[in-house]
């Protein structure tokens, strides 16, 4: 999301603020910001758009000299990517000036709160809040460090903020939770900011900060308290990398580092769109509960990754709601006189927002009069625009080609959807949907178990540098997986890759099959009808011709580990959350693979991130 940074030093901060945001820009690129105080007066300069609007900006209007300031590179969640919302935001009486990364659940609550005692806000941000919030306290008399503490007593949700206060020379004030952190600790500097990339180049001590904890920095000191103003201990480390590989956060490519971010980018889509007990809020749905009501079918629309989250979705859309769900892929939905009327729903996916041909079917949809639901990570871009209401998922910018986070939350995404739809149309109980929200809720950390295992992945990959084909089957949700972790392995490594059905492997595919071709087999979590031993069956069926199988399946499922030639183990979630563990290994085997091969991960040939032409 966006990337903060502050600094107090001897050197002109602007200049150490821009070089770390423009090593930050993969977080956010919708706006730019930079605050200093010179002379005990904020200066702000700050503009929508990409870093280098606001290089030309300081360059006409440069900022006066300072030694202490803040600066922010956005990705815009609350308030859409214009100058007025870009950070810093500055109390009223232009104290303070704050940067924040994060979404402050409660700001509906504060803003009303402050606007009732006469403040105006400039802009749409939760994060303005916080400025007024500080302006108030300091104005009280409160020093900036007992301030950031009893504000951050006030917010939900996750944050990290980094203030500035015209009157407190030499120093810069941050708190952080549940969003990251970090102090640099440089001689006679000192440095804080989202991402160590920012302040490499300068120092390579940093110090780690934990949950709920503000950190008061000068150029010779970094004191940590907690919210209720206890000393808190630090953990100083020494970062292993150097600035060349800062623009990837320390990963050689960012596909790979993307697949890193899975879990966080799970838990960042699921933030605040849960009550406390477990009702399911989507305070973006803009379509009223009695056309959502009278909805008869779902149609899903989507390309290529995105279009496998779709066909993923349909199976727990359909058993939740029993509304019958189409997928359809956007270049052809619009061109077969699809039956869309008033009372289908019209869901579509798109990481980017961009697409030429699902914001097509949109416009088609719409001439139907049908409502049209977007699920999108781009905050602003044109499909979320055109259409009746929008799902964000907050993954983040996704910059490798091969989409890999964007896939995850999308699923995620739906799968909230879904339950919503149940929620509102009384489909099922409210305990039913907070068992299944508190299940969802629990994919991040089982991400993080996959990731952590990852290394039998990597060794896998290395030794198939000479395949020349690889398929992959699975069932249910297995199959859609199956496609998708086929793709990847097109996209990147340039291979023959196919997914199937593993109950179309009979009628056709099976006679692909030869001694030694590589097929994994996803199979579902044991105990589900009879799902499971059908997969079983397959595997064993190509096993016998010679397939050599690399099979997932969940931990302690002996049946499955009999017939695997190599056994990659998940771990054990309902069938219809396995896809956001199952991918993972398949993501990363493609990585792997195509990094072994001396390919570019990042930009494959012959594609492109976002693909505004039909
Ligand atoms: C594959 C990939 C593409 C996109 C597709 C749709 O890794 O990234 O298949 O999923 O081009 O793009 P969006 O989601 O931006 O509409």
């Amino acid at each position: 999301m966006c990337g903060i940074i502050g600094y107090v030093g001897p050197r002109p901060a602007v200049q150490i603020i821009m070089d770390g945001l423009r090593r930050m820009e993969y977080r956010g690129y919708d706006s730019a910001g930079v605050a200093v105080v010179s002379q005990g007066q904020l200066v702000v300069s700050k503009k929508a758009g990409k870093l280098t609007n606001l290089a030309a900006e300081l360059g006409a209007h440069p900022l006066p000299d300072s030694h202490q300031g803040v600066g922010h590179t956005r990705w815009a969640t609350h308030g859409g990517p214009t100058d007025v919302n870009a950070h810093p935001h500055c109390s009223a009486d232009g104290r303070v000036a704050v940067v924040h990364n994060g979404i402050i659940e409660n700001f509906t609550v504060l803003r009303r709160d402050l606007e009732a005692d006469g403040v105006v806000f400039q802009s749409q941000t939760d994060s303005e809040t916080v400025a007024h919030l500080l302006g108030r306290a300091l104005a009280s008399g409160l020093d900036l460090m007992t301030a950031m503490r009893q504000v951050c007593q006030l917010l939900e949700g996750a944050f990290t903020l980094v203030a500035v206060d015209a009157q407190a020379p030499g120093r810069i004030v941050a708190a952080r939770r549940d969003s990251p952190l970090v102090v640099g600790v440089g001689q006679g500097e000192n440095f804080l900011a989202s991402d160590v990339a920012s302040f490499i180049e300068h120092t390579r001590d940093a110090i780690e900060l934990g949950q709920d904890q503000v950190v008061e920095i000068t150029p010779d000191q970094v004191r940590v308290l907690t919210f209720d103003g206890r000393e808190a201990p630090t953990k100083p480390y020494r970062i292993d990398w150097d600035l060349s590989a800062a623009e990837k956060a320390g990963y050689d490519w960012f596909m790979r580092k993307e697949i890193y971010e899975q879990p966080q980018a799970a838990a960042d889509t699921l933030l605040g769109r849960i009550d406390p007990d477990g009702r399911l809020r989507l305070d973006e749905m803009r379509i009223d509960r009695a056309r959502l009501r009278s909805v008869d079918k779902i149609v899903i629309v989507a390309c290529g990754t995105a279009y496998h989250a779709g066909l993923i979705a349909k199976y727990a859309i359909e058993h939740w709601t029993r509304i019958p769900c189409e997928v359809e892929i956007a270049s052809e939905f619009r061109y077969r006189d699809p039956i869309v009327n008033p009372s289908t729903l019209v869901v579509t996916i798109s990481q980017s927002g961009e697409t030429a041909d699902t914001l097509m079917a949109i416009r088609h949809a719409r001439e139907q009069h049908a409502p049209v639901v977007a699920i999108c990570n781009t905050n602003g871009a044109t499909i979320p625009r055109e259409s009746d209401a929008v799902i964000y998922t907050h993954a983040g910018p996704e910059i490798g080609v091969a989409s890999t986070k964007g896939f995850t939350t999308q699923i995620i995404a739906c799968y909230l959807l879904g339950l919503y739809l149940a929620q509102e149309r009384g489909l099922k109980f409210g305990d039913e949907v907070a068992e299944l929200v508190r299940q969802l809720a629990e994919v991040p950390d089982q991400m993080r178990r996959v990731l952590a295992g990852l290394d039998q992945v990597a060794e896998l990959a290395r030794g198939q540098a000479d395949t020349r084909s690889v398929l992959f089957i699975g069932r249910h949700v297995g199959y859609p997986v199956a496609l998708e972790g086929a793709l990847k392995l097109k996209e990147i490594s340039y291979l023959h890759a196919e997914g199937f059905a593993a109950g179309e492997l009979k009628h056709g595919p099976i006679a692909l099959v030869e001694p030694g071709l590589p097929i994994f087999a996803v199979v579902p979590p044991q105990g589900r009808d009879s799902l499971h031993d059908k997969v079983i069956s397959n595997v064993q069926e190509v096993r016998a011709r010679g397939a050599w199988t690399i099979v997932l399946a969940e931990e302690g499922d002996l049946e499955a580990g009999r017939w695997a030639d190599c056994l990659i183990e998940l771990p054990v979630v309902p069938t219809l959350f396995q896809p956001l563990v199952a991918i993972i290994p398949l993501q990363f085997f493609a990585c792997e693979l195509a990094a072994s091969k001396g390919y570019d991960v990042d930009q494959p040939r012959n594609l492109a991130k976002s693909v505004t032409v039909e």
